[in-house]
């Protein structure tokens, strides 16, 4: 499902023309925020709703931020300050909020799938924030962006994302999406965290760390996800990083300039040592920047159309 069809769910079903929409629209709303005021009336009389049912900064901010930018008017909600705690099912106090005027449901759930249940059955427009371990659509778009904001094209590069693949919706959005666009994804952590029969989704699969990072033009470390999993995947955090961290002597491996991307929130000193975390091929703080230009740009081509009664 895609922006055709007013909801933003992932990016298994978004075509690749849509993501060049979406990424040639942040690129003049990125214009935006270098400005002095950081204020155009595109949105205004629209009303975007943050629905996190679990903790974020990056995502609730950069989605408040991008509709402000845009003179819609924010709402954030979270489950534990909402009536959630009193029983509430999700699909009511969407229903709450859309009653109030809400056009758009920016929904963050760690049920996979939750979006789309909501998209069924409240009229607003939905965007997946994150579900589950399943996807997290507007971190691919802001990655796909930085990516080719900073080597010009997305088509025939070679892109390593290594670490915790099993939980990790990153991974599974940013795989669809660069192969989407043509580009090549190698994959790598403990077997223990590599999901049944990820080759299907065209990533190719290594077990070493050095084999994967070899000539690549942008590595990609994932959050070691401790939260979500149970014990036992792998025999400590010592072994892990040893195995799998980004270092210098690593990242040596990829091509000259290779970008270091991580989609935070970062755990320094496991997935990546602090040197390469803040060296100049990381472009961590550049994600964050674009995670702006990139929700105000599917804010304005799904409020923008779909809201307020306009289909
Ligand atoms: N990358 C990401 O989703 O970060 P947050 O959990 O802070 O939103």
């Amino acid at each position: 499902m895609g922006l055709k069809e007013k909801h933003l769910l992932d990016m298994q079903g978004i075509a690749p023309e849509e993501i060049k929409l979406v990424l040639d629209t942040a690129s003049s709303m990125k214009e935006i925020l270098f400005r002095s005021i950081k204020k155009v009336p595109t949105l205004r009389g629209r009303t975007i709703a943050n629905v996190f049912y679990e903790p974020s900064t990056r995502t609730r901010v950069s989605f408040e931020l991008a509709a402000k930018y845009l003179s819609a008017d924010c709402i954030n909600i979270s489950a534990a300050a909402s009536s959630v705690v009193k029983g509430e099912s999700l699909v009511d106090t969407a229903r709450t909020l859309k009653a109030m005027g809400a056009d758009v449901i920016v929904l963050r759930h760690p049920h996979s799938g939750a979006p789309y249940h909501l998209a069924k059955l409240v009229s607003a427009c939905v965007i997946n924030a994150g579900d589950g371990t399943h996807e997290h659509p507007t971190q691919a778009l802001l990655d796909l962006f930085t990516v080719q904001e900073a080597k010009g094209e997305l088509a025939a590069l070679k892109i390593a994302i290594i670490g915790d693949i099993l939980h990790s919706r990153v991974a599974r959005s940013n795989i669809w999406g660069f192969t989407k666009m043509g580009a090549t994804v190698r994959i790598c952590g403990p077997t223990t965290m590599i999901p049944v029969a990820v080759e299907r989704t065209g990533a190719h699969l290594y077990t070493r760390i050095e084999e994967a990072l070899d000539g690549v033009d942008v590595v990609m470390m994932l959050r070691l996800q401790l939260e979500r999993q149970q014990q036992g995947l792998f025999p400590s955090i010592r072994e892990y990083t040893r195995l799998y961290s980004l270092d210098r002597q690593r990242l040596a491996l990829a091509k000259p300039g290779a970008l270091v991307m991580h989609p935070g929130p970062l755990n320094r000193g496991v997935e990546i040592t602090s040197a390469v975390a803040d060296s100049a091929q990381a472009v961590i703080d550049t994600q964050v920047t674009n995670g702006v230009a990139v929700r105000m740009a599917l804010l304005y081509l799904l409020a923008g159309r779909f809201a307020g009664g306009e289909e």
